[in-house]
């Protein structure tokens, strides 16, 4: 909700005078902002094992004041916003949510390549990429390198979920023999959208305006000649990332002390293992080993007539956090056993 505020904010200022567009906003909003929440709770999924996890607080910061920043981090927060807005709305219109809108048929009969001819309902990203932008894009009202950056980002957003859609197809002919097909696009999993992003984040391109640009004419001409020559695919910073490491709370970062790290996984990707040494080890944090006890459900049985009993069942979990070096050996800092308590 916190990137929403000012969505719904600017919506309703800009919106109100004209009454067409109340109703437009009045249809949408919902959706916009169930939108931008997926879009940040992807943002918390993809960042978890990161020294920045996508904090609510930095985002803040970056949406409506003085201090709104403009790196890496920056620009993924406006690209996952964005597409998850985008993705959601076509959801919706594909599900019958709105009136005035439904698939994408616009090319169904024609020859899609060889074997294969549009059909079916296409995913409407016309649509969700149209209301979304009116919607998100709005948020820029300056004109500086600031803005460009953060509506190309918009944009980088809007173009994964397009470059993520997936073709589906379905045979047709004799007790299906597939002589011909018909296929349709149709919206991935959120999370491959994420996946994407976090992968255009990794490689995202800096590029050197602050530095001497006022709001000419001319600096004007500099920014968007220098935002036109990148791929809209890409994501773009202006700025180098802060030390993650350390809180800093003017720009309302808390540092990676205290954070959970992972260790030893049976599942542990690539990524998920060296979280220790990322978020704790180089950080110049040392890693403390918590013991936790899990109380669960167990060992059900099903009694005649009509009772579940269970037992209780305990389980000891280690898990691993970052703490400052020479905390760890304190008597009793490693002594209290957590209580988890599942169903
Ligand atoms: C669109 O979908 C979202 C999430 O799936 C839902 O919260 C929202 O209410 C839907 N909008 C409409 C108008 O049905
Ligand atoms: C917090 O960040 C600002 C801006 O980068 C910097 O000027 C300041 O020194 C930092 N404060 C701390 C305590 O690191």
């Amino acid at each position: 909700s916190f990137y929403l505020l000012p969505v719904c904010a600017w919506a309703l200022s800009s919106l109100l005078p004209q009454s067409k567009n109340v109703t437009a906003y009045l249809i949408y909003s919902s959706s916009v902002a169930a939108g931008a929440q997926s879009g940040i709770e992807e943002c918390k999924y993809q960042f978890a094992w990161d020294r920045w996890n996508c904090p609510e607080r930095a985002l803040q910061l970056s949406t409506h004041s003085s201090l709104r920043s403009a790196n890496r981090e920056t620009a993924f927060v406006h690209a996952i916003s964005s597409a998850g807005v985008m993705y959601t709305l076509t959801r919706n219109c594909s599900l019958g949510d709105f009136d005035n809108c439904g698939c994408d048929d616009s090319r169904n009969g024609q020859r899609g390549g060889h074997g294969w001819l549009w059909g079916g309902c296409s995913d409407n990203v016309g649509f969700g990429e149209a209301i979304s932008k009116q919607f998100v894009d709005a948020l820029e009202t300056g004109q500086d390198a600031r803005a460009a950056m953060n509506l190309h980002n918009n944009e980088a957003g809007r173009k994964a979920v397009k470059g993520t859609m997936q073709k589906t197809c379905k045979c047709h002919g004799v007790s299906g023999s597939c002589t011909t097909q018909t296929c349709w696009l149709q919206l991935p999993e959120f999370r491959e959208v994420g996946n994407y992003l976090k992968e255009k984040y990794h490689r995202a391109l800096k590029v050197d305006l602050l530095r001497g640009a006022g709001n000419s004419a001319a600096s004007r001409g500099a920014i968007a000649e220098t935002f036109n020559s990148i791929s809209r695919k890409e994501l773009v910073h202006l700025e180098d990332s802060p030390d993650y490491c350390l809180e800093n709370r003017t720009l309302g970062l808390p540092g990676t002390e205290g954070r959970e790290c992972l260790k030893k996984g049976k599942n542990l990707n690539k990524w998920e293992k060296r979280s220790c040494k990322r978020l704790c080890g180089e950080c110049g944090l040392a890693v403390e080993e918590r013991k936790a006890e899990m109380v669960s459900s167990c060992n059900c049985k099903f009694h005649w007539c009509c009772a579940v009993k269970c037992e209780q069942c305990r389980k000891t979990v280690t898990k691993y956090f970052c703490v400052k070096k020479g905390e760890i050996d304190k008597p009793g800092c490693n002594l209290p056993f957590e209580m988890i308590k599942t169903r």
